[in-house]
C-alpha cells in the first residue's frame, strides 16, 4: 500500500497553508469535575501538531470528543481540551466555538503562520457520523474547506466511516500522522510474521465486542489469556455458576464452541475476588472460579490466575493486550490489572497495549510506560486491524 506521510507532505513546503489535522482527542473527563484525567491522546498527536507549527502552517485541529448525538452539548464540549493542548505545546491554541460555522470559518482565517486553532466538537455535527453518503459528503464539504492539505492523526477513529475520516481526505490532498503511521507500522508486525510465542490477552465488559477479533486471533496465537468481565461468560460455558457476575447469556454458546475449537490455547481464570456489589467498599474474597457464591459478583482475577498468566506471558516473544482485567478503577479490584502490566513489563517481549482503557489503566496504575513496546492510542481500530478488517480512515489515505 502507499500512504503519503507526514514529511512529504513537510517536503513540499506548508508554510501559510492551513493543514487540517484529524485528531482523536476523545479523551476521559471526570464526571464531576470535567477535567481530563488522561491527556494520552492529546500527548500522543503532539509530534504531528510541532512538527506542523514549526514549519509554519495553519494547522486547524478537529476532533470528536464522546458520542453527543449530532448536535452541540456542551457537557462534550472540546474546549478543555484546547487548554490542555495549548499547554503542552507552548503556545495558545484558539478555539472555535463551532465546528464549520461562522466561528470556524474567522477563527481559521485569523490564523497566522505557525498558529493552531482547534475546532468544536466534529459530533456536534449530523452529518458527521451519518449513515447517508449525500448528508456526511456535505458536511465534508464545510470541513474540507476549511484546509489546503489534510492530515489523519486520529488512529483511534480510523475504523469509523465518518466524514472528518473518510470523506474529507478525498477532497483535500491527504497524508497519513507520524502518531498513524507509527500504529500502523507497530500493527502490522502483530498481523505479519510475529516472533513466537505470540500471547495475547484480552480482557473488557463485552466478549460479543471481542469475539470477531478472537475468531480471527485464535488461529494465529499460541496462547490467548482471557480475563474482564467478559472471562464469565466463558466461565458460564465452561459449566460453572458466576453469581451475580456479568454474564452475556447470548453468548454462553458461542463461548462454548470457541474453547472447543480453541486446541487448549484459551486460559480462564481459575480464581477470581468476588464481591457483594459494585463499590468500591463492598466486601469481597477471592474465591475458585467454579465457586462464585449466587449473590456475589466477580470485579477482578485472583492472584492465582495473575500467577498463571504471568508464567504464559514469560515466555512470550511477542505480546497483544487489550482490556482491563478488572475493574481497576476501584483499588480493590485493580490487583489483577497491576499483576498482569507488571508481568508483560518483566518480560523481554515485543508488548503491544491495545485501548484507550489499558493504556489509561498503565497510567493509572502508574506503571512505566516505556517498558511497553508501544501503547497504542487506538481500542477498537487496533482491534479491528488486528482482525484483517479494512479500515475506512486508512482506505482513504491509501493513492
Ligand atoms: C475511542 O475512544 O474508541 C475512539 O475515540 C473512537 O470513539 P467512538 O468509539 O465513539 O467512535
Ligand atoms: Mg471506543
Amino acid at each position: 500500500m502507499t500512504i503519503r506521510n507526514l514529511d512529504d507532505l513537510l517536503a513540499e513546503g506548508v508554510s501559510g497553508r492551513r493543514v487540517l489535522v484529524r485528531a482523536d482527542l476523545n479523551v476521559p473527563l471526570d464526571k464531576q469535575t470535567g477535567d481530563i484525567t488522561d491527556d494520552g491522546r492529546i500527548r500522543a498527536v503532539l509530534p504531528t501538531l510541532s512538527a506542523l507549527v514549526q514549519a509554519g502552517a495553519k494547522v486547524v485541529v478537529c476532533s470528536h470528543l464522546g458520542r453527543p448525538k449530532g448536535a452541540p452539548d456542551p457537557q462534550f464540549s472540546l474546549r478543555p481540551v484546547a487548554g490542555r493542548l495549548g499547554e503542552l505545546l507552548g503556545a495558545p491554541v484558539h478555539f472555535a466555538e463551532d465546528t464549520v460555522g461562522d466561528s470556524a470559518q474567522s477563527t481559521v482565517a485569523d490564523l497566522a503562520d505557525g498558529q493552531v486553532a482547534l475546532l468544536e466538537n466534529l459530533r456536534f455535527n449530523k452529518g458527521e457520523t451519518s449513515k447517508d453518503e449525500a448528508e456526511r459528503g456535505a458536511f465534508a464539504d464545510q470541513l474540507a474547506a476549511l484546509g489546503d492539505a489534510y492530515v489523519d492523526d486520529a488512529f483511534g477513529a480510523v475504523h469509523r466511516k465518518h466524514a472528518s475520516v473518510h470523506d474529507v481526505p478525498a477532497r483535500l490532498p491527504h497524508v497519513a500522522g507520524r502518531l498513524v503511521l507509527r500504529e500502523v507500522e507497530v500493527l502490522s508486525k502483530l498481523t505479519g510474521a510475529p516472533e513466537r510465542p505470540y500471547v495475547v490477552v484480552l480482557g473488557g465488559s463485552k466478549v460479543s465486542d471481542k469475539l470477531a477479533v478472537i475468531e480471527a486471533l485464535l488461529p494465529t496465537v499460541d496462547r490467548l489469556l482471557i480475563g474482564g468481565g467478559m472471562c464469565f461468560t466463558f466461565l458460564k460455558a465452561q459449566g460453572h455458576e458466576v453469581g451475580t457476575s456479568l454474564l452475556e447469556e447470548e453468548m454462553v454458546e458461542t463461548c462454548r464452541n470457541l474453547l472447543e475449537r480453541s486446541d487448549g490455547k484459551i486460559m480462564l481464570p481459575v480464581d477470581v475476588v468476588a464481591a457483594d456489589a459494585f463499590a468500591p467498599d463492598a466486601a469481597h474474597d477471592t474465591v475458585p472460579a467454579d465457586g462464585i457464591p449466587s449473590h456475589r459478583l466477580g470485579l477482578d482475577i485472583g492472584p492465582e490466575t495473575v500467577a498463571g498468566f504471568a508464567a504464559a506471558l514469560s515466555q512470550a516473544k511477542t505480546i497483544f493486550w487489550n482490556g482491563p482485567m478488572g475493574v481497576f478503577e476501584m483499588a480493590a479490584f485493580a490487583n489483577g490489572t497491576r499483576g498482569v502490566a507488571e508481568a508483560i513489563t518483566k518480560t523481554d517481549a515485543f508488548s503491544v497495549v491495545g485501548g484507550g482503557d489499558s493504556a489509561a489503566a498503565v497510567r493509572a496504575l502508574g506503571l512505566d510506560e516505556s517498558s511497553f513496546g508501544h501503547i497504542s492510542t487506538g481500542g477498537g481500530a487496533s482491534l479491528e486491524y488486528l482482525e484483517g478488517k479494512t479500515l475506512p480512515g486508512i482506505a482513504a489515505l491509501e493513492n
